[in-house]
């Protein structure tokens, strides 16, 4: 039967498909029997659909091997279309032989198992409608985004993961031995972007980076995937101008391409269709004033924790920019506010209804001795930054950038209570398996 070209599910579905043969395969969701009738839900990436095999046409001997088969055991079909109002979709694939690929064991995965036993499962447990449909945003969210920076003339570049000094300073860099010297996984491509930006102008990359941030929180993993641009000749404006485009037209993309799957989830498109820019720009100091009004203990220089976050943003309906922080709280690299020198000229996006940053962007500092001094400062030794510092030598012109995280966007548009389920097999303090 597998020498015959295979049918997808959907195609069961077809407004010509009644009366016809099919040929599909796939993994059995559900499987009953009564009275001499199998009825089977049959799953391949495209849909499923239910199969009705009956023991004087499958013979005794296929009928109570078919029987056996396994929830998320897998199976290939040959039947006839029929309509069948009582059927999911109002239609069944009769069968008329099976061949079973793998009958499976019992699927160990119920829905009212502990939370931790679904992690340590996690590989069965990423077959749920669930998860298929958030991989399924999540790849339409990555391909929007790699649209949009194409169409935007920005060149997809590959940084390294493994590096010898920490992007962002070094407190949450890990540290792994290279061959007997210290090396660090990424944490940020942005280093090597504004490296290769002289030739390039505008560049991107989409790279795992790795925090050893021992936070328990809804919102932290230690490896997410990280989209960073950078931007020659940008400016503060400029740059928020560009990220909420780019946000705007992967909400529009995912909510265009995607409604099935977003109604999986208790989505609604038209939600995703209203983001549209411009988005608030609200400076710390504004910030700082507006939360001390309502009552959260704040003063200029204090960071925004998740509870304050929260508080902006719980009213939005659309991300907002906070700008204009306090240079301490802030990246080494980020460049002085020209009309403030306590201030840089960053600006983080969080996303609406409190579920955070989604995204770092700041004007990179181009003044070497200011730079020098910057990584000094936060206790890093220059000398590891030499190669970093050589861009200030050479062409160094004024230019900007971001970083969006991809799960942090995902568990926002989804409404997902943490960031682990933007994954398929999520990395946290407490587990780095399966
Ligand atoms: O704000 P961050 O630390 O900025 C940078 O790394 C810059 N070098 C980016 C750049 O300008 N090229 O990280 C950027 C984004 C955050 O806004 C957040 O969305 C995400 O990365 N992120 C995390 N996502 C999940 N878990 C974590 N532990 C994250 N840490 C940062
Ligand atoms: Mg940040």
């Amino acid at each position: 039967m597998s020498a015959v070209a295979v049918d997808p599910v959907a195609r069961v579905f077809a407004p010509d498909s009644v009366g016809r043969t099919v040929h599909v395969r796939g993994w059995l969701l559900k499987s009953r029997s009564s009275g001499g009738i199998l009825f089977l839900l049959l799953r391949d990436r495209t849909g499923s659909v239910q199969v009705t095999g009956k023991k004087d046409v499958l013979g005794a001997e296929l009928f109570d091997a078919t029987e056996h088969v396994q929830v998320e055991g897998a199976i290939e079909v040959e039947g006839a279309v029929a309509e069948d109002p009582r059927a999911p979709g109002g239609r069944e694939v009769r069968a008329r032989t099976v061949r079973i690929i793998d009958a499976g064991l019992p699927f160990p995965i119920f829905q009212e198992q502990t939370e931790e036993f679904r992690l340590d499962k996690r590989h069965l447990v990423i077959r749920s409608a669930e998860h298929v449909a958030t991989f399924r945003i999540k790849a339409e969210l990555l391909r929007a985004m790699r649209e949009f920076l194409t169409a935007e003339d920005v060149l997809e570049v590959t940084p390294p993961i493994l590096t010898g000094n920490p992007a962002e300073g070094g407190a949450e860099a890990f540290t792994i031995d290279y061959f007997g010297r210290p090396g660090y996984l990424s944490q940020s491509a942005q280093l090597y972007l504004e490296a290769m930006l002289a030739p390039h102008e505008r560049v991107y990359a989409l790279t795992p980076s790795f925090r050893a941030e021992k936070s328990r929180t809804p919102r932290h993993i230690t490896e997410f995937q990280h989209l960073e641009v950078e931007l020659a000749w940008c400016d503060l404006d400029g740059l928020m101008d560009f990220i909420e485009r780019m946000v705007t037209s992967i909400c529009h993309a995912v909510a265009e391409r995607r409604p099935a799957e977003l109604a999986v989830l208790g989505r609604a498109p038209e939600e995703l269709l209203a983001i549209r820019p411009p988005f608030p720009r609200l400076p710390y100091e504004e910030a700082i004033a507006r939360l001390t009004r309502q009552g959260f203990p704040v003063q200029w220089g204090s960071d925004l924790a998740t509870a304050e976050e929260r508080a902006l943003t719980l009213e939005e309906h659309i991300p907002i920019f906070v700008t204009h922080f306090p240079r301490e709280l802030k990246a080494f690299y980020m460049a002085r506010s020209p009309g403030d020198p306590r201030t840089v000229e960053a600006a983080d996006l969080l996303a609406p209804e409190g579920y955070g940053e989604m995204v770092g962007a700041s004007c990179r500092e181009t003044d070497l001795a200011a730079l020098r001094q910057r990584i000094v400062d936060i206790g890093a030794n220059p000398e590891e930054y030499e190669w970093y510092l050589d861009l200030r030598r050479h062409g160094n012109v004024p230019h900007a950038g971001f970083g969006i995280g991809v799960e942090r966007v995902v568990r926002w548009m989804l409404r997902l209570e943490h960031i682990r389920d933007a994954t398929p097999f999520p990395r946290t303090p407490s587990r780095h398996t399966p």
